[in-house]
């Protein structure tokens, strides 16, 4: 890619870049929230066509009028945010979007080539299930799977890892450098710079949609490469005191909930969330961390047990009176629950508040000067980039939707926070804003319950660590500096605090 200018309303995503991408290579793409990374690689792989400079494939210049344009000469790309069908299988997902699909499909053949695929990588998946139900990893695989069924050469994964777990990061590496030996080129966009030190054999640097540098990873280190990236020094958030109160704010009692397939997901768990703490909920993807959010914001109906805010009891009460009573709630997926992407970036920040003064003024009458006023309070506090508050959110870059969400949701003051993953997708001085907000809540006696896989960040911030392992509370540690890693492990492999103590004592 030569001199890539792309431009929106007037204001550059990307100007004057050079990228290349050589067989067999790993290369990354780093950069700020709304450097431009995504736009870039938006036109390599025929999203969008430059409004300046040439692409080139293989020597010859080429003009991608659509992403099939690009898919027939071998480049396909894997979004930030997965582009599946949930309602069909792996393998109907997998051929749905070839051309010139044939009236009878092969089903046996299709499936058989989809296995050989899925071993000869180490891309685990069984053809016959239908997505809805896999894990974001999972279908992750998929989204892989389908660009090497169709013969890209090319591959262009936007944050693919920002969504997995450590241990699946590790699988998905070992897969990128099998593809890798077999002549596939990648090019990766993260935010995650240790990862990318040891997965990426040269980088990209983008900043304000410019190329800041091209450099090889040997000899890189996360602090001259962040230096590039934001321009200045960086800083870690660090957490000051231990909380005062020992009052639970939010209280949980034998809590059971079932999933969207009718199972029983959480079943009987208690536990208090103390005011002005850091509660972290550990516990590998898919444990019935999402029920419990879910529940705990009054947006999944529960089969038993009792749900107590500051004190008042608010069981089976709507979600709006959860949010009215303090309740806020940081979905892990931005784009579903915690953001309407075809609405403004002023109606998303109004959700929250709009049908109660000062935003209406009256029942269904909406003030829509302060909401103006308040969206842009919130995207000067949290630094959004947008063209306008009137943007429809879509048009964000995925960590200014990011910056977005969290920026209403850790307004106004609330009681309790459940942050999901709160730092997806934000870039490393984002992370570090968001961390030291955080903080800030938790100093003014807020209630945090965070939700990590990530047990480094989660040491890092919170003050207590509860595990959770299929819908059950394996124990709480009191004191998370003073336990090991493994310890946490076992836990979060199912063994209950106190079967360790027993086991431990035994020996
Ligand atoms: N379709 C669009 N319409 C208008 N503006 C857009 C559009 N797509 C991107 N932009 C703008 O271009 C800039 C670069 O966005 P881009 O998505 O490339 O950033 P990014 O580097 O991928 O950031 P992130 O790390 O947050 O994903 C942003 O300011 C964004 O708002
Ligand atoms: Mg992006």
């Amino acid at each position: 890619m030569n001199g890539i200018d792309k431009i929106f309303f007037g204001a550059y995503a990307n100007k004057g870049v050079n990228f290349d991408l050589a067989a067999g290579e790993i290369h990354a793409l780093l950069g700020e929230n709304g450097a431009g990374k995504t736009t870039l690689m938006n036109v390599l792989s025929g999203i969008y066509a430059p409004d300046g400079g040439t692409v080139r494939v293989e020597g010859r210049e080429v003009r991608f009028r659509s992403p099939r344009d690009a898919i027939d000469r071998g480049i396909g790309m894997v979004h930030q945010h997965f582009m599946l069908i949930p309602v069909l299988s792996v393998w109907e997902n997998i051929i749905l979007s070839m051309r010139g699909l044939p009236f009878v499909t092969d089903k046996r053949g299709t499936a058989e080539k989809i296995m050989e695929l899925s071993e000869r990588y180490s891309l685990l998946v069984d053809p016959e299930a239908m997505v809805w139900t896999l894990s974001i990893g999972e279908r992750q695989r998929v989204e892989i799977l389908k660009m090497l069924y169709r013969g890209m050469k090319v591959l262009i994964l936007d944050e693919p890892t920002s969504v997995l777990t450590p241990r699946e990061v590790r699988v998905f590496f070992a897969a990128l450098r099998k593809m890798t030996e077999a002549g596939h080129g990648i090019v990766i966009i993260s935010h995650k710079i240790e990862e990318i030190l040891s997965i990426a054999g040269r980088m990209t640097i983008l900043r304000k949609g410019e190329r800041v540098a091209t450099v090889d990873a040997e000899g890189a280190t996360r602090e001259t490469l962040a230096r590039m990236m934001v321009g200045r020094e960086l800083k870690n958030a660090e957490k000051m005191g231990t909380p005062r109160s020992r009052e639970a704010v939010l209280s949980c009692r034998g809590l059971s909930v079932r999933n969207d397939r009718g199972a029983r997901a959480l079943d009987d768990v208690s536990f208090d969330l103390r005011e002005g703490e850091i509660l972290g909920l550990a516990g590998v993807a898919g444990n019935a961390q999402d029920e419990l959010c879910e529940a705990l914001a009054g947006l999944r109906p529960i089969d038993a047990g009792g749900i107590i805010l500051q004190g008042k009891d608010i069981t089976g009460l709507g979600p709006r009176e959860f949010i009215d009573r303090g309740m806020s709630y940081i979905p892990a997926d931005r784009k579903g629950t915690g953001l309407v992407s075809t609405m403004s970036v002023m109606e998303n920040a109004a959700l929250k508040s709009y049908w109660k003064k000062p935003a209406a003024e009256r029942k269904f009458l909406i003030n829509w000067k302060y909401v103006a006023d308040m969206t842009r309070r919130l995207i000067a506090a949290f630094d959004v980039q947008t063209p306008s508050p009137d943007a429809p959110v879509r048009n964000l870059s995925g960590g200014n939707m990011q910056k977005l969400m969290l920026a209403r949701e850790l307004s106004g003051k609330p009681s309790v926070i459940l942050a999901m993953h709160p730092v997806w997708g934000l870039d490393v001085g984002a992370t570090e804003f968001v961390r030291e907000r955080l903080l800030e809540e938790r100093a003014r006696g807020a209630g945090i319950l965070m939700i990590s896989e990530d047990l480094d960040e989660m040491l890092l911030l919170a003050d207590r660590i509860m595990v959770i392992s299929r819908g059950r509370i394996m124990g709480i540690v009191e004191e998370p500096k003073s336990v090991s890693k493994e310890r946490i492990g076992l836990m979060m492999a199912g063994t209950p605090m106190d079967g360790i103590d027993r086991a431990e004592a035994a020996v």
